[in-house]
């Protein structure tokens, strides 16, 4: 079973795209936020931020718990999507691919969302930094990490460039880290102000 990482800032199309895969290749999902909530691993609520605080010390193990259990299912690939799916050890890692999000389409995503403006502008600005690739890199890991920009490429295109990389029908090289880069666009058009005050 191999296990793939789908990460990326809120709203830039984890969920969709992970199920979108999974009706072209024979896979299990597992939604890192859903769990969370679903088996109360978020016993804070932060008011302020209006987002559940999880307990990562006993969220972990149990994650790791459901990836055997579903090892023992054997299907080809397993999907593990979230924006903190950094969480999981390298060791279980066989590709991740990481969502970006033009901060221009994901403030509209994330307005359909109904994100209020402090959540919206939070994300925005992880998402400039880049901050969801960063994660990764920091840890170093050795499988292959791959960046696909969604701005304007549907959830079904995404899927199949993902598929694609899998089945090795695209080396990926299109989509090695390091071309998305929203904070020298921003830059250049001189509009940091506008998501930076
Ligand atoms: N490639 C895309 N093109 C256009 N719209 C998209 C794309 N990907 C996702 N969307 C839309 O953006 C919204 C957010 O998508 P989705 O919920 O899958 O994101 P997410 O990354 O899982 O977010 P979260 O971290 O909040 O769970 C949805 O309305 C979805 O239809
Ligand atoms: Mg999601």
């Amino acid at each position: 079973m191999k296990i793939i990482i789908i990460s990326g800032t809120p709203g830039c199309g984890k969920t969709s795209v992970a199920k979108e895969i999974s009706n072209l290749i024979n896979s299990k999902i597992i939604s890192l936020n859903e769990l969370a909530i679903s088996d109360k691993f978020s016993f804070e609520y932060d008011k302020d931020r209006k987002t559940y605080i999880v307990d990562f010390e006993i969220f972990l193990p149990y994650v790791l718990e459901k990836i055997e259990e579903m090892k023992r299912e054997s299907p080809p690939y397993l999907i593990i999507e979230s924006h903190f799916s950094d969480i999981i050890p390298e060791k279980f890692i066989d590709y991740a691919f990481i969502l970006r999000c033009d901060p221009d389409e994901l403030f509209k995503r994330l307005e359909l969302k109904d994100y209020d403006m402090k959540k919206i502008t939070e994300n925005l600005q992880a998402e400039i930094l880049g901050n969801s690739v960063n994660f990764f890199v920091q840890k170093q890991i050795k499988a292959p990490l791959f960046e696909i920009d969604t701005t304007n490429t549907d959830i079904q295109a995404v899927a199949n460039i993902i598929v694609d990389i899998l089945i090795e029908n695209d080396n990926g090289e299109n989509y090695k880290i390091g071309k998305v880069d929203w904070l020298q666009k921003l830059f250049e058009e001189d509009r940091l102000k506008d998501f930076f005050d």
